[in-house]
């Protein structure tokens, strides 16, 4: 296994548009341990998407269970996810592993439903809200190559930070 290297923006690989998982076999779950271990590897990190570490394949991992007092689904693995509702408004404080000096405020659903494959092909769907649901919509988003950059509230919206954390 691996720690994987992370594009950081502005790289415009972030901005690629990532293709369907459509086999679950050797190589995908190579790929996996290497990834699972690259987002554990960061601390404070609640999420990675396969295009951050210039794999542009429809797969997201989130895992915000480190957090204290939120509602969460534990290690999430979504392949070739789909949001299928959503509900609710809220603004919230984003940051990036491939935005390091920065964080912004951007709108995301408070509430969603998400269908997504695991690691064998076999469809689930999970219920998710706060900050689980932010971050999986965050992370979605690298998928469609979308950075919370381009989602920002307003330019004022924008922080400069030290330290990833
Ligand atoms: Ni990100």
């Amino acid at each position: 296994m691996a720690v994987l290297d992370v594009l950081v923006y502005p790289d415009v690989r972030l901005k690629k548009v990532s293709i369907a998982v459509t086999s679950f076999d050797e190589a995908l779950r190579r790929f996996l341990a290497d990834f699972d271990e690259t987002l554990h590897a960061m601390p404070g990190c609640v999420g990675l998407a396969a295009p951050q570490v210039n794999y542009f394949h429809r797969i997201a991992l989130v895992d915000v269970s480190g957090k204290p007092g939120i509602p969460h689904n534990g290690r999430l693995l979504l392949i070739n996810p789909e949001i299928t509702e959503r509900e609710g408004e809220a603004v919230g404080r984003e940051g990036c592993l491939s935005v390091p000096d920065y964080t912004g405020n951007v709108v995301r659903a408070t509430r969603i439903r998400v269908r997504a494959q695991d690691a064998d092909g076999i469809y689930r769907e999970y219920a998710c809200e706060g900050y689980e649901a932010r971050a999986v919509q965050h992370e979605l988003d690298h998928l469609d190559g979308l950075l919370f950059l381009d989602r920002l509230v307003s330019r004022r919206d924008l922080f400069r930070r030290k330290v990833y954390r």
